[in-house]
């Protein structure tokens, strides 16, 4: 029983709806760029999603079966809310990136973007690696000033200032499996500050 739970913010239909939504878009612009590119190249092989763990396990699994390309599928772990504190206090990759992004079209795919500091980050590296393009993906982006400036391409839902869980954001660990965006009974924030 989820008893913490006290209100949704988005339910399931809402979710499924706009996650379909959402991949075919994605589908239709890299298909778009793979077409403009020489035939003769490496056709559909070159789409990248990466997805940052564990928050964007469940959007992710979701979101790629939505979009009927040829892709790889990377993991990355990246901490940005160690134990039970609401308040970010920075991102630090917790995994290593794949090697081989160059020239290929990468989606980085996340919950949610917050202070910018998670996206930011995985943003930087793969550009290191000269990727052909790199685009952004997330659920929900919280309507708040950002630590760093970082854009979205695709965006699920913009919320308010609310912390939230379920469908894969946590606290604490905990509330990955509710099926839906939901508003924890108060009080959480700064449980461990
Ligand atoms: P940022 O680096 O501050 O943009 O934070 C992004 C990460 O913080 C996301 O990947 C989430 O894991 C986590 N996060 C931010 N806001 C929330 C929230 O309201 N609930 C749960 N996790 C959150
Ligand atoms: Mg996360």
């Amino acid at each position: 029983m989820m008893l913490d739970i006290e209100r949704t913010l988005i339910d399931r239909d809402a979710i499924a709806a706009r996650v379909r939504e959402m991949g075919s878009q994605i589908a239709r612009d890299l298909e778009r760029d793979l077409n403009a590119e020489d035939a003769g190249a490496d056709y559909g092989g070159r789409v990248a999603i990466i997805a940052v763990m564990t928050g964007a396990l469940i959007f992710t699994a979701d979101l790629v079966r939505e979009m009927p390309l040829k892709l790889s599928l990377e993991l990355v772990t990246v901490s940005s809310y160690p134990g039970s504190s609401t308040m970010s206090k920075g991102a630090a990759m917790r995994s290593v990136l794949p090697k081989d992004l160059r020239g290929k079209h990468v989606l980085i795919v996340d919950d949610i973007l917050d202070s910018g500091q998670t996206l930011d980050l995985v943003k930087r590296l793969v550009q290191e690696q000269s990727p052909a393009t790199v685009r952004i993906c997330v659920l929900l982006r919280k309507l708040v000033p950002r630590v760093v400036e970082v854009a979205a391409e695709y965006v699920g839902f913009d919320i308010p200032n609310e912390f939230v869980v379920g469908y894969g954001l946590d606290f604490d660990g905990y509330y990955r499996n509710h099926p839906e965006i939901a508003v924890l009974r108060q009080p959480v924030s700064g449980a461990d500050a």
